[in-house]
């Protein structure tokens, strides 16, 4: 299982590939073993590997994201075709979410990442923008910045109001740690007001049309309203637990959920409503909306379409099968089997193909799911996901199922491989370095479009965390399920207030030199001896008399780890390769082209480089 607590060493600074923080035991690996490996091992190995290329793509430390001011996300380190070298709310909330959960687990190292953040993002609110400006609260709808924390100005799909419900609830997760480890006064004097001015905008803005998240269609967007009730309910509880207060989130709430209600059709949730976009509405949108608005203390109620209710159960399948058909990847692939799934089956952008994230959505859903059922000690079979479960017991009928019972067993047996099936599906698809892109091909599943898709590591640390049955706070569901008896349209007119967070939160002092740990994979033999050569002084300018050896003191049949530690300036672009010496002295060097690595240039006093022998 991912254990996210073993990588607090972890360096927030690093290149890619194949750098991971130093843990007791690492998994070897290569690509024979990943051919026949099993998904424990994948998912073992692609931790380290999504928590590291998610961190690489933030500024201001971050390897992929140079130039890019500290605590802003960068979607991806792609500036062409897709140009993704922006910061977005919504990626960059739900990046951090991942993150504030990941530290509240035990990830203590991330504490200055997120602080990081919150400062960017008070800077940020501020920015007048084309949405607007924070007078009338506008410009908290903004969907993008520059990488600089400046305003962008072209033309865009704006407003896009679920960056500010999103944002709000990622620092609402962290105010909760602070506030229970004593720290209540922060929450207070630095974050509230952050956040105050987030709930004050989806008060006074859900009740009008946002562009969705996916940036293309001006209406009603079910993950929209999802999260906005959602932060609307945890926004009153924070205030209250220290002594301010959130009218708007009272009075807005219940009409939001009520709002919610139109998206359900009877058998499916509409991803996007008041529009017309010619679409069939299928979206995994709504899969997102469900697991970002998960609670686990909640029943499987339908009105917050939680991960377990009938509706979003029924919405799984009628979503992920709109795909069994468009996808080259996926024919043959029986109904209640995992398959590649994308955004919504008309997509056609950037070649409308499979998305990591979406796929990962659904396994995320089906965990969160089994969780609910476990709680709750039962799950029920109605006419609306009848259908759901017929994929897993052709035979089964309505009827609710105790834990104890076969069907009980039988019916979450079936599902958890099921959602094991959307991982392995990611398994297959993940290319062998483990990089995550933003689609993968819907004819041979290569990868596709914007490369190492922020959003696609994140989504793959909050789906392996729900399977390791790591699981978010409550937002407070229970007691805000009641939908009211009539909708109305309505809004609450908030004041909002520049942040008055005016330095960063945890300045951090950058390092002149780096202790850099080359570690390599490669199993030997007695006798046998690795060398590191390279193209600067400290690795001996490539001459193979001046190459520095390798300590084998950590070597394990598992991992067949050879490794020294250098130090060398920050900023420093090398080349270099590992040599194997024979005892009679010979020397060969690794096949392929030269290595290359920088070192990092931040606040990292060590970074470890993982490769393995080629
Ligand atoms: C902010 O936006 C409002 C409404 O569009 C406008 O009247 C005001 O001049 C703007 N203020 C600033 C400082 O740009
Ligand atoms: C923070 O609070 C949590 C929850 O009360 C507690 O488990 C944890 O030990 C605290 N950690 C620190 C560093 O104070
Ligand atoms: C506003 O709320 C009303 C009542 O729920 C609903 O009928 C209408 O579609 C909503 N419009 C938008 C744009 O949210
Ligand atoms: C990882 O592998 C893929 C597929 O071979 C390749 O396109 C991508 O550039 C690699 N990424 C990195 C960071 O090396």
């Amino acid at each position: 299982m991912l254990s996210l607590h073993l990588f607090i060493h972890l360096a927030a600074t690093a290149n890619f590939v194949a750098q991971f923080p130093l843990v007791d035991s690492f998994p070897f690996y290569n690509n024979e073993e990943r051919a026949t490996g099993s998904l424990a091992s994948f998912l073992t190995f692609e931790g380290p590997i999504a928590l590291q290329g998610l961190l690489n793509n933030i500024g201001s430390g971050g390897a992929l994201a140079p130039g890019v001011e500290a605590g802003l996300v960068i979607a991806s380190p792609s500036k062409a075709n897709p140009d993704y070298f922006y910061s977005w709310t919504r990626d960059s909330a739900l990046t951090f979410k991942a993150l504030v959960d990941a530290f509240i687990a035990g990830n203590f190292g991330l504490q200055p990442e997120i602080q990081n953040y919150i400062y960017a993002q008070a800077q940020l609110q501020a920015v007048s923008n084309p949405s607007g400006n924070l007078s009338n609260g506008a410009g908290l709808g903004e969907p993008k910045f520059e990488v600089d924390g400046t305003a962008f100005t072209g033309a865009w799909g704006r407003p896009q109001r679920d960056g500010p419900a999103l944002r709000a609830t990622t620092f609402i997760a962290y105010s909760r740690w602070l506030i229970a480890n004593g720290s209540t006064s922060t929450v207070t004097s630095v974050i509230w007001p952050i956040i105050s001015n987030d709930l004050k905008y989806v008060a006074q803005y859900w009740n009008q049309t946002t562009f969705d998240l996916w940036e293309e269609t001006d209406g009603s967007s079910f993950f929209t309203t999802a999260i906005q009730h959602r932060t609307l309910v945890e926004g009153n509880t924070l205030a209250e637990q220290i002594g301010q207060t959130c009218p708007g989130c009272v009075s807005q709430a219940p009409q939001v959920l009520c709002f919610l209600q139109s998206y359900w059709n009877g058998h499916y949730v509409l991803a996007n409503i008041n529009e017309n976009n010619g679409r069939s509405s299928k979206d995994v949108n709504t899969i997102l909306g469900s697991i970002h608005t998960f609670d686990p203390a909640a029943g499987c109620d339908d009105t917050t379409f939680q991960p377990c209710s009938q509706r979003a159960l029924a919405n799984h399948k009628v979503t992920t099968d709109s795909f069994r058909t468009v996808f080259a990847i996926n024919s043959g692939i029986a109904e209640g089997s995992a398959v590649a799934v994308g955004r919504y089956p008309e997509d056609v952008y950037q070649g409308g193909n499979p998305w990591y994230l979406a796929t990962l959505a659904a396994a995320e859903q089906l965990y969160d799911a089994l969780y609910q059922w476990n709680k709750i000690g039962s799950l029920s079979v109605t006419a609306i996901n009848q259908a759901f479960f017929k994929d897993f017991m052709p035979s089964v009928t309505v009827g609710t199922y105790a834990s104890s019972s076969s069907t009980y067993t039988t019916l979450t047996t079936a599902i958890k491989t099921y959602a094991d099936g959307y991982m392995g599906i990611i398994e297959t698809y993940t290319p062998s370095n483990g990089s995550l892109a933003e689609q993968f091909s819907r004819k041979n599943g290569t990868p596709l479009s914007a490369v190492q898709l922020t959003w696609s590591f994140a989504s793959f640390l909050t789906a392996a965390a729900r399977r390791s049955g790591q699981m978010p706070a409550s937002w407070g569901e229970p007691t805000a399920s009641a939908v009211p008896s009539a909708c109305s349209a309505t809004s609450a007119q908030g004041s909002y207030a520049a942040p008055t967070a005016t330095a960063p939160l945890s300045p951090c002092t950058t390092v002149s030199s780096v202790a850099v740990t080359f570690n390599v994979a490669e199993i030997t033999t007695f006798g046998e001896t690795i060398l590191l050569a390279g193209s600067i002084s400290q690795l001996g300018s490539w001459n193979t008399a001046n190459a520095i050896p390798l300590s084998a003191t950590d070597y394990q049949s598992a991992y067949p780890r050879w490794y020294v530690t250098v130090s060398l300036p920050a900023g420093t672009t090398l080349q270099y390769k590992f040599v194997k010496e024979e005892s009679s002295g010979g020397t060969t060097y690794e096949d392929g082209a030269n290595r290359e690595f920088t070192v990092p240039t931040g606040c990292a006093a060590t970074v470890q480089v993982h490769d393995v022998w080629q």
